[in-house]
């Protein structure tokens, strides 16, 4: 089928399978591996475009179901897009919407129709179907485009119900395909669906490979499975996938699964994590996520993470904030400036542990990396 993206390769390790690209989107060239912060309402919770921008911040991702209830379809259409919504000059990357309301509204339920919910507004009742969702990332103009798929918890033991809905994100694959308008601009991306089982996931990359979608997606991952399964099922996918296509692993954002996922050849993570704990007081740095609410940070006056580049951690003389975690923990006690400052905070050091990530595979010493990342990580562990 159309794209309009081209992956273009740099490096590879010779000892993982991890790669370095670059990927050519609609609005700007995109290096590979990256972390796409996740800007829900069509703005990064706490921070402004402008202030997303200065994270280095080039793909972004939004929510089809979200910006379907609120502006609407009608008002995307006469604003042009959410480009334009969010004066946002990057890329932008929506999820189709199931996931959402599977995840967020107890009501949601899935036939081969589409996925049945009340609206959140007047409890009226809805259907996303696969065309629907198109047609309204259609009307969104998003850079990447993300199929309506069948999403079941990993953890499920059901698994008549995770083949079915295997089978089930393929045929609505299809639907998506027949029902996307816009292939020269832009480019949708299949999910590959079927749990912890390898045979499934086997069955549902040959499937999903065939429909040559420009990119591909691995999903249904990231509900509490254990790490060596969700290890299994990511290098059995991506051994089974095309090597100048985009891999995409959905929902992913913890520092240790970024870093293992490109030694197993995934390319793209997207996680709301980063902000959401942000609100929680909570920082990212290399030697592990400081809570900055306790009680022992109200007289450290480091910065937040003392290696980080960030506005908020940079020194005055370097043209930043520098700003305390003494301070940080003043204010996250009854104020959002503590969330939004620990996001901008949060969002940098994972788009700079990408960059750090995508240094290391194009000088070949992506294992020395790993290394020196987990045993900074745990230096403070006995
Ligand atoms: N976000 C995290 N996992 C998934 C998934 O399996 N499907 C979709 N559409 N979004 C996700
Ligand atoms: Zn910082």
């Amino acid at each position: 089928m159309h794209s309009a993206l081209t992956y273009q390769p740099v490096a590879r390790c010779s000892v993982t399978k991890a790669r370095a690209a670059t990927l050519q989107l609609p609005h700007g060239p995109v290096p590979l591996p990256i972390f796409m912060p996740v800007a829900t309402q069509a703005s990064l919770k706490g921070l402004t475009p402008h202030q997303l921008d200065e994270t280095s911040c080039r793909l972004c991702l939004n929510n089809t179901y979200h910006l379907g209830l609120k502006p609407g379809q009608a008002t995307l259409d006469a604003i042009g897009g959410a480009h334009k919504l969010q004066s946002w000059p990057h890329n932008i990357l929506t999820d189709s919407g199931g996931f959402q309301m599977v995840s967020l509204l107890e009501l949601a339920t899935v036939t081969e129709q589409g996925v049945r919910f009340l609206s959140p507004h007047d409890r009226s009742p809805m259907l996303l179907t696969p065309e629907h969702s198109i047609s309204l990332q259609n009307s969104i103009g998003s850079d990447i485009i993300m199929q309506l798929d069948d999403v079941i918890a990993t953890t499920s033991p059901d698994h008549a119900r995770i083949k079915e809905a295997m089978h089930r994100s393929i045929r609505w694959l299809d639907r998506c395909i027949d029902a996307h308008k816009n292939s020269a601009t832009q480019n949708l991306f299949c999910i590959i669906q079927g749990g912890l089982d390898l045979e499934l996931r086997k069955e549902c990359c040959e499937e999903m490979v065939k429909r040559d979608t420009p990119g591909i997606a691995i999903g249904g991952l990231s509900g509490g499975e254990a790490k060596e399964e969700y290890c299994k099922v990511v290098t059995t996918c991506t051994d089974l996938l095309p090597d100048h296509k985009p891999r995409y692993v959905m929902g992913v954002g913890y520092p240790e699964d970024l870093v293992v996922s490109v030694a197993l050849g995934a390319d793209m993570f997207d996680c709301v994590w980063p902000t959401r704990t942000a609100r929680f007081g909570n920082a990212i740095t290399s030697t592990g996520v400081l809570n900055l609410r306790h009680a022992s940070y109200s007289a450290d006056f480091s910065a937040v993470d003392p290696d980080c580049k960030c506005t908020i951690c940079r020194p005055v003389s370097a043209g930043g904030l520098g700003l305390t975690r003494a301070y940080i923990h003043h204010v996250a006690a009854k104020e959002t400036a503590g969330a939004h400052l620990l996001s901008i905070h949060n969002v940098h050091y994972l788009l700079d542990l990408m960059r750090r990530i995508r240094e290391a595979i194009i000088a070949d010493t992506y294992p020395q990396f790993l290394r020196g990342y987990f045993s900074t990580l745990y230096a403070g562990d006995k």
